[in-house]
């Protein structure tokens, strides 16, 4: 729960029709500047690429485009809406383990830093160089190192080991690197990426160290190190800000890597969109049930814990009602069980029209939201001023009936 006291005795007369996302434009802002202010005091030359898939909401992808911010992106799909809503063809970073051919060489030949990941993908890489449209072609190439050796419990994928990049260890991306060399491809950059758990700089540190190595090692002249997302966004001082990260990378290469010929990518997601990100929702009903009350809201926890993981929120609760005697088991509006969101003790009594709003709900939410029982809720903006906007409209039969056929 946050320091911010959770209970507020009074209706809002300005607040979004629920359920509802509202992205909070200061907030964004606030994260956004942390991060391209630490760059540019680290590593003048230095690139933020807003990872498209953590929020793809039209308008933030477009907010970032509008500020210089690159896109990563990890799909066709995506690397389209990133040109669709702004970003040019050579500010975007194409990762991704299932590009098609077509997508990722036109990519490729347009200026996008791509990011290779699959022995498909260096067929294809080879098979254009033998004839490619223009010039020298360029490409980066993903590695799978053993960061669990280093930073055992920071790491998604613990001892498993990475998934994504190819491996250090077995000679694989050696044997990947001397490819696109025989067939006089560059090896432009190097992306190291891990899904942390910890956002302990300590991934980072690993990351870099084996850049460094790779790059002694096989005498790379890159003309990005990519170190992937992965940070931690927010005021808390128990985790690193922007500026440490930035600088342990720095740090790391020990040299290896000059930052005046090679620019370094991240690719920060959720430390970028959580913290902007609110959901609001109301109070359809609440009932007696053995020694609890079920409170029904018209808010889901498939809104905002797609994974169906998290045990507690930060809230706020708008409610005139009294202090409640029992446990109030706030729960959503969906048929499944256990769509069941948090259990209040000690709370104000709620009843139809009170409101519950979730806070710092922007990252790997929102684009999970399934179609299910209801369609996508709708999102409103708070711009800086404080006025609302609607950036997405909620979706409805007329949406889902579009891409339809009940006649085939
Ligand atoms: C390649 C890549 N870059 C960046 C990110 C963003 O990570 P985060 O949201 O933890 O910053 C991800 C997330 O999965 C990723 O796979």
């Amino acid at each position: 729960m946050s320091n911010e006291k959770p209970f507020v005795s009074a209706h809002a007369t300005d607040a979004p029709v629920t359920p509802a996302f509202v992205v909070d434009e200061e907030s964004l802002a606030r994260q956004a500047e942390s991060f391209t202010a630490a760059m540019a005091a680290v590593w003048p030359t230095g690139i933020v690429s807003y990872s498209v898939k953590t929020n793809s909401l039209p308008w933030i992808v477009s907010w970032m485009a509008k500020r210089g911010i690159w896109a990563e992106v990890v799909s066709d799909h995506e690397y389209r809406l990133a040109l669709a809503l702004g970003h040019s063809p050579d500010k975007i970073v194409f990762n991704g383990p299932a590009k098609s051919r077509e997508t990722m060489l036109a990519a490729l030949s347009t200026g996008a830093i791509v990011n290779i990941d699959s022995r498909r993908e260096l067929r294809w890489v080879l098979e254009y160089a033998k004839n490619p449209p223009s010039g020298s072609v360029k490409v980066g190439v993903r590695v799978n190192w053993d960061v669990d050796a280093e930073c055992p419990g920071d790491t998604a994928s613990g001892a498993a080991g990475l998934r994504f990049g190819f491996d250090v260890s077995s000679g694989d991306l050696a044997g990947v690197l001397d490819s696109l060399k025989e067939h006089g491809v560059s090896v432009a950059a190097l992306h190291l990426h891990v899904t942390s758990l910890s956002r302990a700089i300590g991934t980072y540190q690993s990351a870099a160290r084996v850049a460094a190595s790779i790059v002694e090692q096989h005498r790379l002249s890159l003309d990005y190190l990519d170190i992937g997302g992965g940070f931690y966004g927010g005021e808390n001082p128990a985790f690193p800000s922007p500026e440490e990260y930035l600088v342990a990378i720095r740090d790391g290469l020990d040299g290896a890597i000059d930052p005046a010929t090679t620019r370094l990518v991240i690719e920060p997601g959720s430390a970028l969109v959580a913290v902007a990100v609110e959901f609001h929702t109301s109070v359809l009903d609440s009932k007696p049930a053995g020694d609890h009350v079920i409170v029904v809201t018209d808010g889901s926890r498939t809104n905002i814990d797609p994974f169906f993981r998290k045990e507690s929120y930060e809230y706020s609760i708008r409610t005139t009602g009294r202090p409640a005697l029992a446990r109030q088991v706030i729960c959503g509006f969906t048929c499944l069980d256990n769509d069941r969101l948090m259990t209040l003790e000690e709370a104000p009594e709620l009843s139809e029209g009170d409101t519950i709003t979730y806070k710092k709900v922007g990252s790997y939410t929102m684009c999970f939201n399934p179609l299910f029982i209801n369609q996508l809720p709708t999102v409103y903006v708070r711009h800086c001023d404080g006025t609302l906007g609607i950036a997405r409209h909620a979706w409805g039969e007329k949406e889902y009936l579009a891409a339809n056929d009940w006649n085939a």
